[in-house]
């Protein structure tokens, strides 16, 4: 697959031109699962600037702006105080570092819980601010009344059912659920109540693999696993994480490398030249013409 961004080299900078590439929709992935079959499973990365959306866009099915942009870039401790402001500024800057890649926003906590009403104003702002396709709200059963209110009026939803974040004053930390029976028949029920609420595809976070390939089987729509199953649809991680910026990672996690180590090297080559002032060079230095 072709990039879909320009390196300007006069400038350095990446400019992001517009490819004949068009970008995948709400129903393109809705298909990709056929009477519960899923040929070719669906790919999603986080995504929160637009060089990063640039990176990630051609080898993504979909960019999840997500809320875990409240510890990876914010350093926050929890995704509780994330705004539906910050969510529409970076969720815009991923749409214009991509061409290719469905772009999904999350939902901030306390932007859609309170009524269906509420959700809509929410979503609606956060699509018209940034031009993302779609929301992603966290919770089953209680929320799928109004991800079918949303999905009437011309908003897709993406659900998200198992460890949901954003309540995690309520579940006590963010250990895996769907241990004993109530709890996996209650992720079970979520992930039936949002398919049958309208919702184009379901996030299944941090459940034990049965109940994740149960969830999986009794959907129409596409499941995107994280700590999940390989059973699932598609499988999601938080792109940082999956490329080793953190010292710490949950479990789920398989860190395909360790960025964070090449940032320190090379930052400590760039301190030593410039203490040593051997940066800049006379090739980094404008000189007088002659
Ligand atoms: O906020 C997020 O990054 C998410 C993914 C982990 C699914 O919701």
């Amino acid at each position: 697959m072709s990039t879909t961004f320009k390196l300007d080299t006069a400038t350095s900078r990446a400019h992001p031109t517009p490819q004949p590439m068009r970008r995948l929709t709400v129903p393109a992935i809705r298909e990709r699962k056929h009477g519960g079959v899923t040929e070719e499973p669906i790919v999603m990365l986080t995504a929160y600037t637009a060089r990063q959306a640039q990176l990630l866009d051609a080898h993504c099915d979909i960019l999840l702006v997500g809320d875990s942009l409240a510890q990876v870039i914010y350093g926050l401790d929890s995704t509780v105080p994330v705004t539906l402001e910050m969510m529409a500024n970076h969720a815009a800057a991923v749409v214009r570092g991509s061409y290719h890649s469905l772009v999904v926003v999350d939902m901030p906590f306390g932007a859609y819980e309170a009524s269906k009403e509420q959700a809509f104003e929410s979503a609606a702002y956060l699509l018209k601010a940034s031009g993302a396709a779609a929301v992603k709200l966290e919770g089953g059963a209680a929320i799928a009344e109004t991800a079918a209110f949303l999905n009437q009026r011309g908003i897709p939803v993406m659900g998200h059912v198992g460890l949901t974040p954003q309540a995690v004053n309520v579940l006590g930390g963010y250990g895996a659920r769907g241990r004993s029976d109530a709890e996996a028949e209650k992720i079970v029920d979520d992930a039936k109540a949002l398919d049958k609420a309208g919702a184009f595809a379901l996030v299944i976070e941090g459940v034990v693999e049965p109940i994740a390939i149960e969830a999986t089987n009794a959907v129409s729509c596409p499941t995107i696993g994280i700590g999940a199953s390989a059973h699932c649809d598609g499988q999601v991680l938080v792109t940082d994480d999956m490329l080793g910026m953190f010292d710490r990672v949950p479990r789920f996690v398989k860190r395909y490398e360790n960025i964070a180590a090449i940032i320190e090297k090379t930052v400590a080559q760039y301190a030593e030249e410039v203490r040593n002032r051997r940066f800049p060079t006379e090739e980094q230095t404008y000189q007088p013409k002659d």
